[in-house]
């Protein structure tokens, strides 16, 4: 299985590479430098010379704070970035893999969001995916959209890390108190994706995240508590802490139970650092 993936250097992209080796796949892990998506001349130059049988399409700009003040750059690379790769998929005939995110929804519910809730982006960044996400459909009927929730792993900048690294110079760390979110694994994730690929599963879009859900303050704790470190945290409000992006309330997406609970994967994480 020849596979292309984009976003190949970023925190999904590394955690899922190695997942594609161990499958058998040949694939080609592509940047922004070797192969940049909004570049519409040279994606259409380089896809003329390749075959294909998948496109993993995991490139995005993922800053939602700067997406807020670059929102035509957030807008270039996830929603025509993506167009650029919907299109190839469909001249090629080959499925695209897109993962998409929770902030397509407005967070105003009380309960998991479902597949078939109504999308309504609060920032850039989500609505730029959820552009992403509509031009996937609008070309190709051989689609995986991948929705997923605040991801964190080995080889990226994160919360889990950052808490880790803060809470070395800090014995009491202050912790915006305003969401509700499944912090989600990258390996947790990444195996359901090559899941999807290897067992052919039907089209269609997906939500994948940790099972269960907590407050910003609560997964910092558990955090401490399992790296077993005396660190106090504070709830504070977000009046105390602006940002220029809002955030949905409730982040939380309804993957049928298909992930460990976020506490589960969190504490097999944090045995690793
Ligand atoms: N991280 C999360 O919490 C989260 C949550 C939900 C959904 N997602 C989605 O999951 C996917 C992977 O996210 P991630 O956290 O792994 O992202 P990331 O660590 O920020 O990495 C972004 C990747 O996209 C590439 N990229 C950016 N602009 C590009 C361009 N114009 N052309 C080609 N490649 C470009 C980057 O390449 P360079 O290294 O060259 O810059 C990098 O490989 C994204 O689609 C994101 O929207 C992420």
């Amino acid at each position: 299985m020849k596979v292309l993936v984009t976003g190949a250097s970023g925190l999904l992209g590394q955690e899922l590479c190695p997942m594609l080796d161990e499958i058998g796949a040949q694939y080609w892990a592509t940047n922004s430098k070797i192969f940049d998506i909004t570049n519409t001349k040279m994606v259409n130059e380089i896809i003329q010379k390749v075959s294909l049988d998948l496109i993993i399409h995991l490139a995005a700009y993922t800053n939602v704070d700067l997406a807020e003040t670059h929102p035509n750059e957030a807008y270039k690379v996830n929603h025509i970035g993506t167009k650029n790769m919907a299109k190839i998929a469909k001249k090629l005939d080959v499925p695209i893999v897109y993962v998409s995110t929770s902030s397509v929804f407005d967070g105003e519910k009380r309960s998991p969001y479902k597949i078939t809730d109504k999308t309504h982006p609060i920032n850039v960044y989500g609505a730029s995916k959820l552009l992403g996400e509509e031009e996937i459909k609008k070309y190709t009927k051989k689609y995986y959209i991948i929705r997923t929730s605040t991801l964190y792993g080995k080889y990226g900048s994160n919360y889990v890390d950052a808490m880790l690294t803060y809470s070395m110079f800090n014995s009491n760390i202050s912790v915006v108190n305003d969401q509700v979110l499944s912090p989600t694994w990258t390996k947790d994730l990444c195996k359901e994706i090559i899941k999807i690929i290897v067992n052919k599963k039907p089209y269609g879009t997906y939500h994948i995240a940790s099972k269960g859900s907590a407050s910003w303050p609560e997964i910092t704790e558990q955090i401490f508590k399992v790296k077993k470190r005396n660190i106090f945290v504070t709830p504070i409000e977000k009046t105390d802490f602006p940002r220029p992006a809002k955030r949905p309330k409730y982040d939380v997406l309804d993957s049928e139970n298909l992930l460990p609970s976020w506490e589960e994967s969190l504490k097999e994480y944090l045995l690793t650092k």
